[in-house]
């Protein structure tokens, strides 16, 4: 199973794709997790990156390639992937076709998680994570059973920084400018399945399992 999930930011790509991985053990890579682990431990990239993500605004294309080239390299999708947050820009989606070219790959779906914009304000505006599990958190549907409180840990919770509304209504014109083009880049390639991503989470996951096969 080879597969990359397309769709706003809060639309559910992380969630879904660390449900399906699971289930079907294939590696889930999310460019934003990455950058995101790169800043926290200071590296070179993470520098490079941490701006232009405050910002909400798109790392600059070679950066992430060059990240998911050398995960390519490394035989670290081998064994089956789903990519979450990458490709996000046209020349991205082209520099993956070359690597896949070159290395006898090919990608089975791009499945795209459809979600209006006020939803997404309400989703990011509602997420808080545990610094030290990583777990998520979403109000009102599934809060810790003491406020702000991992219940795992009982580390206290946070917010992303670009779950900011203003951030996050940057990221949604970023994405329509920037990332809703591969849309049809997909499209062309007879590769996109569309979801609707305003139902529930297991409703989604059903939908797109019965999408992939
Ligand atoms: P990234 O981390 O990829 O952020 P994003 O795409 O904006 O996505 P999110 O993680 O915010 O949301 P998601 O779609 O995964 O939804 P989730 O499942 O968490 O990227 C961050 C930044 O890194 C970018 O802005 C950019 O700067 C940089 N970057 C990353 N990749 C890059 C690339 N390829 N090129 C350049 N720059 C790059 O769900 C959201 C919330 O909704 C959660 O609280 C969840 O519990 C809840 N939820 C999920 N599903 C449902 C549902 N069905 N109903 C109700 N609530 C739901």
């Amino acid at each position: 199973m080879n597969l990359v999930f397309l769709g706003p930011p809060g639309s559910g790509k992380g969630t879904q794709a660390a449900r399906l991985s699971g289930k079907a053990g294939v590696l889930h890579l999310s460019t934003g997790d990455l950058l995101r682990e790169a800043v926290k431990n200071g590296t070179e990239l993470g520098q490079q990156a941490e701006g232009y993500m405050s910002r909400g605004e798109l790392v600059p294309d070679d950066l992430i390639v060059g990240l998911i080239e050398n995960k390519l390299t490394a035989g670290e999708l081998d064994k089956g992937f789903i990519l979450d947050g990458f490709p996000r820009t046209v020349p991205q989606a082209e520099a993956l076709k070359t690597m896949f070219t070159k290395n006898d790959m090919g990608l089975d779906h791009a499945v795209l998680i459809a979600v209006g914009d006020e939803e997404i304000v309400r989703r990011l505006s509602g997420r808080w994570f545990c610094p030290t599990c990583q777990r998520t958190y979403s109000y009102p549907a599934n809060q810790p059973k003491v406020e702000g409180i991992c219940d795992d840990d009982g580390t206290k919770l946070q917010r992303r920084k670009d779950d900011e509304e203003d951030v996050v209504r940057n990221r949604l014109d970023v994405y329509k400018k920037q990332t809703q083009p591969i849309e049809d880049f997909y499209r062309n390639e007879s590769l996109l399945v569309e979801i609707d991503g305003e139902d529930s989470p297991d409703n989604v996951f059903a939908a797109i399992e019965k999408a992939v096969g």
